[in-house]
C-alpha cells in the first residue's frame, strides 16, 4: 500500500519545529502537518518569507527567526523556542543550501558543512531537552541522494575550506554528514533510555529552490536533464520526511526515501544508505569533531542523562 498524506495520523496537541519552512519541502512538510493539527513553529532564516509561508501554513503557525550558518541565531532561535513552549514532539531538521553563492558562513565554516551539518547538529543538541522524554517524539534529519556520491564524511580541514560553496563533493558530504548524524543520536538516544528517537528520510528529486543556486557550469545540463525526466513536487517529495516523522511504524535509525526510478520519485519507503554511512567509528569521529566546532556538547553516551551543554 502506497503512504500518502492521507496516512499522517491525527497531530492535535503536537508541536513540531521545521527549519527551513519558508518554501520548497519545508513549507509543504509544514503545511501537512498544521493541518493535521500540529502547533507549527516554522524556523526561518528570513521573518518576513516566514510570516508569509505562515499564512500558507494556516493553522497555529508561527515563526521563529534561525540562521543556521550563524552559530549565535542558532543559540537565539533555541532560547527562544523554550521561551515559548515546555515541549517539543518534532524536530525537523530540513533546511539546507546546495552551490550558495557565499563562500565562508557567519562563523567562517565552508557552508554545506556549516549550513546543512553544523547548524543542525548545534540546533538539536539545544533543543533535545524538549524532546528527550517526551514519548513518540522524533527528531527527523532530511539527506539527500548525494550522500552516495561522497566516498567519505567531512573531516576538520573541511570545515574552513575556500571553494566548497560550488562544490558537488562538498554538497555530497554534508548530506552524508546528515545520514551520519541521525544515526549516531539514535544510538546515543537508545543508550541513554531516551523517549525520543532519530530517522533519516530523504526527499529523491524536486524542483524547488535548491536549485536555483549557481551550480558548477559542468553540471548544469546534467541536473537540468535530470529535473526535467525525474524530478517529483514537492508534495510527494516531502512524503519521507513526513512519514519519518509521523508513522509510529517507522523505527528509530531508520532512513526513508522514494520508491521508484532509483529512489528519486514516488511514495515513501526504506531508503538505501552507502557504506560510508554505516561506519560506526566515523560516525563517532564526526560528532565529537562537531561537538568541538560548534561548542554545543552532548552528554557521553549512557554517562549522564542525555543532554546538551553549551561550552561556549
Ligand atoms: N529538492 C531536491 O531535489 C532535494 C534533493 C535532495 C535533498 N534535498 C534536501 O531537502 C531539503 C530541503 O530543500 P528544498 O529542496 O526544499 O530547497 P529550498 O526550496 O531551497 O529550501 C531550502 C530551505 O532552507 C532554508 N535555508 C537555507 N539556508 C539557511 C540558513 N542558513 N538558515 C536557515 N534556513 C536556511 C531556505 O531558506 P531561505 O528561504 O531563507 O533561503 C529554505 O527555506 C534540503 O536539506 C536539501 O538538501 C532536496
Amino acid at each position: 500500500m502506497v503512504w500518502s498524506t492521507a496516512d499522517v495520523p491525527d497531530q492535535r496537541g503536537r508541536t513540531a519545529l521545521v527549519t527551513g519552512a519558508s518554501g520548497g519541502l519545508g513549507l509543504e512538510t509544514a503545511r501537512v502537518l498544521a493541518r493535521r493539527g500540529a502547533r507549527v513553529i516554522l524556523a526561518c532564516r528570513d521573518v518576513e518569507r516566514g510570516i508569509a509561508a505562515a499564512a500558507r501554513v494556516g493553522g497555529m503557525a508561527e515563526v521563529v527567526r534561525l540562521d543556521l550558518g550563524s552559530l549565535a541565531s542558532v543559540r537565539q532561535a533555541a532560547e527562544r523556542v523554550r521561551g515559548r513552549v515546555d515541549r517539543l514532539d518534532l524536530l525537523v531538521n530540513n533546511a539546507g543550501v546546495m552551490f550558495p553563492a557565499y563562500r565562508h558562513t557567519r562563523d567562517g565554516f565552508e557552508p554545506h558543512f556549516g549550513v546543512n551539518h553544523l547548524g543542525h547538529f548545534a540546533l538539536t543538541g539545544l533543543l533535545l531537552p524538549l524532546l528527550r522524554d517526551v514519548p513518540g517524539a522524533r527528531v527527523v534529519t532530511v539527506s539527500s541522494l548525494a550522500h552516495r556520491l561522497a566516498a567519505r564524511a567531512p573531516r576538520a580541514g573541511d570545515a574552513h575550506a575556500d571553494g566548497g560553496h560550488r562544490s558537488v563533493a562538498a554538497y555530497s558530504r554534508s548530506k552524508l554528514a546528515n545520514l551520519m548524524f541521525a544515526r549516531e543520536l539514535h544510538r546515543r538516544l537508545a543508550d541513554s533510555g531516551a523517549a525520543a528517537v532519530s530517522v533519516a528520510a530523504h526527499p529523491g528529486l524536486s524542483r524547488t529552490g535548491l536549485w536555483h543556486a549557481g551550480a558548477p557550469v559542468w553540471l548544469r545540463p546534467v541536473s537540468a536533464g535530470a529535473l526535467r525526466r525525474l524530478a517529483q513536487d514537492p508534495a510527494e517529495a516531502a512524503l519521507p520526511a513526513l512519514r519519518a516523522a509521523t508513522d509510529p511504524l517507522v523505527p528509530g535509525g531508520g532512513h526513508l526515501g522514494p520508491a521508484g526510478l532509483s529512489e528519486c520519485r514516488g511514495g515513501a519507503v526504506p531508503a538505501r544508505s552507502s557504506r560510508a554511512s554505516r561506519d560506526e567509528l566515523a560516525r563517532i569521529r564526526l560528532w565529537e569533531l562537531s561537538q568541538d566546532l560548534t561548542g554545543v556538547r552532548y552528554a557521553r553516551r549512557g554517562a549522564e542523562r542525555f543532554a546538551a551543554g553549551t561550552a561556549r
